[in-house]
């Protein structure tokens, strides 16, 4: 343990300033400055420190509320007895031993919760990455629908963890198509009814994929959800309305917004104009009318970005953060 004294107040903040002390004891009557003052400036610089003020003259004693705002956590009149100030002493380094640990801890969690973020990010990238490498239309695809989707969820001012829940979820909207046949993803002629059905079962499969995971437990309803429709004929549940999770209303605007402005092997892409009138004509049937007025106003204030990404096909960098869209 580090210990050090001085008679000199304006010393005493350069050595607080310069050597890492746990507690200051000092006067409140010094020249040229009084403890208050060196007190002052010490709470510049070091809020940690533990400092216990002395005063031989009651009546001169800084006012309560500026022992309070300084932070002073213990105040003392002098005297020829020294038992109170030893237990004030022995409390000091009580409560700077309870705050070390308290700290110690606190890192301990930080590190530990930064470490379980970064694996549950890097199992969200694997897990996409395992989507693209099935399907080439999805490829991409679901950067683009994360994308899109938390524009829209940002407009909404959705709380930042449900926007963060969104960009994941619609990262791996189609993680499902796993479960279908590449002989079937990969068909240019129209599909059969039976194949047909075996693609309308990927949310299904999805959320069964996500479900052993807590960790995926609010992205499973955009998964499962994100092909229900507003009139209630989606697929798979056939769930209508606000009965659909908001989330996944969403993720529904963004996906089929992309596949709107994505060439298809039946159809080159439409221009911006082309699916902003197609939204429009689905409102209230297959999409959340609200949304859809909502994400149209956020293409048109952004409608020279959003042109120039459709033409470029950008690609979203995996660690973009929501704060940059
Ligand atoms: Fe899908």
């Amino acid at each position: 343990m580090l210990l050090g004294g001085t008679t000199d107040p304006l010393e005493a903040i350069e050595l607080v300033k310069s050597e890492h002390f746990d507690l200051l004891i000092l006067d409140f009557l010094m020249a040229p400055i009084h403890g208050d003052k060196v007190v002052e400036e010490i709470r510049k610089f070091n809020r940690d420190i533990y400092i216990l003020l002395l005063t031989g003259h009651k009546d001169l004693a800084p006012p309560l509320d500026t022992i309070r705002k300084l932070d002073i956590q213990g105040y003392c009149e002098k005297s020829d007895k020294f038992d109170q100030i030893i237990l004030l002493v022995e409390s000091a380094l009580k409560s700077v031993s309870q705050m070390k640990l308290i700290k110690q801890i606190n890192e301990e969690l930080e590190h530990t919760y930064n470490e379980l973020k970064a694996a549950y990010r890097g199992t969200i990238e694997s897990l996409r990455l395992a989507v693209d490498a099935k399907d080439s239309y999805t490829k991409n695809h679901s950067d683009r629908v994360s994308y899109y989707a938390v524009m829209l969820a940002k407009k909404l001012n959705l709380p930042k963890e449900e926007v963060e829940i969104i960009r994941d979820g619609a990262y791996f909207h189609d993680i499902g198509k796993i479960g279908v046949p590449d002989s079937i993803l990969q068909k240019t002629s129209s599909l059969t009814d039976e194949e047909y059905s075996n693609v309308k079962d990927h949310p299904s499969i999805g959320a069964h994929i996500l479900q052993p995971a807590k960790i995926f437990e609010n992205i499973i309803p955009i998964v499962k959800f994100h092909h229900e429709r507003y009139d209630g004929r989606g697929y798979p549940t056939g769930l209508s309305g606000e009965n659909i999770p908001l989330t996944a209303r969403i993720v529904c605007i963004a996906d089929s917004f992309d596949a709107m402005t994505s060439d298809r092997s039946y159809r080159p892409r439409f221009t911006l104009h082309k699916a902003i009138d197609e939204l429009r004509a689905c409102k209230g049937t297959q999409f959340d009318p609200n949304l859809v007025d909502t994400f149209i106003e956020v293409l048109t204030d952004n409608k020279e970005t959003v042109e120039r990404d459709l033409n470029i096909k950008f690609i979203m960098r995996k660690d973009d953060d929501i704060d940059t869209i």
